[in-house]
């Protein structure tokens, strides 16, 4: 089963998925989290060639191409190896963040480019999907606390990250089946048990399907 999460960052999605996975490691699944831009040496090197501060003013549509590049190789060589050995995938990230920040906040095209994935990623999609909704404040005051150093798209003003955000919101609509949004505003505790359980919910209809 293949899940991925979504959502700006600063919504806690990264903390609570962790817990999701020792939770479910407990549970004797085999599970392995990943993340995008990265997850092996070549899409890391384009997740540097993207995020690094030096890339200003990057074409819109080389930013795409290069997240959808290195989309690929992680898909091909990582998620798909792994979901072939039984375990639960978890990408902290996956399609929607290029058809949310390039498709909406960079001006390509919502459809266009969650169309355009799904050609060249042949029609793999996720099971399912976590949109971590948070308000721009909310998020920015949980960043402004994290004291990491920021990347070129964390930099971003407030105008491209609530396009960021009306585009996931736009997304999770037209794709009811997939995407299941979470209240991210809530506890930490809150927002792992939400996930805990929507997650479990899906394994076990997901286990009967497939038996
Ligand atoms: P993160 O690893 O801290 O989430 O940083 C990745 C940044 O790149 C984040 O600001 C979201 C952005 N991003 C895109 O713009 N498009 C994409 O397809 C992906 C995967 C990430």
């Amino acid at each position: 089963m293949f899940i991925t999460i979504e959502g700006m960052d600063g919504s806690g999605k990264t903390t609570a998925l962790q817990r999701v996975k020792n939770h479910l490691e407990d549970l004797n699944y085999k599970v392995v989290m990943t993340r995008e831009p990265g997850g092996l040496p070549i899409s890391e090197k384009l997740r540097e060639l993207i995020l690094n501060k030096d890339s200003q003013g990057m074409e819109p549509w080389t930013e795409a191409l290069l997240f959808i590049a290195a989309r690929k190789e992680h898909l091909e060589k990582v998620i798909k190896p792994y979901l072939q050995k039984g375990y639960i995938v978890i990408s902290d990230r996956f399609m929607d963040s290029t058809t949310a920040y390039q498709g909406g906040a960079r001006g390509l095209g919502i459809d266009y480019l969650n169309n355009l994935q799904k050609t060249i990623l042949e029609g793999f999609l996720p099971d399912l999907t976590l949109y971590f909704e948070l308000s721009f404040e909310d998020a920015e005051k949980r960043l402004s606390e994290r004291h990491e150093e920021k990347n070129r798209l964390d930099e971003e003003g407030r105008k491209f990250k609530e396009s960021v955000k009306a585009a996931f919101e736009e997304l999770a609509k037209k794709e009811l089946k997939r995407i299941t949004v979470i209240d991210a505003s809530k506890t930490p505790d809150e927002v792992f048990e939400d996930t805990k359980k929507i997650i479990l919910e899906k394994i076990e209809l997901w286990k009967k399907e497939k038996h």
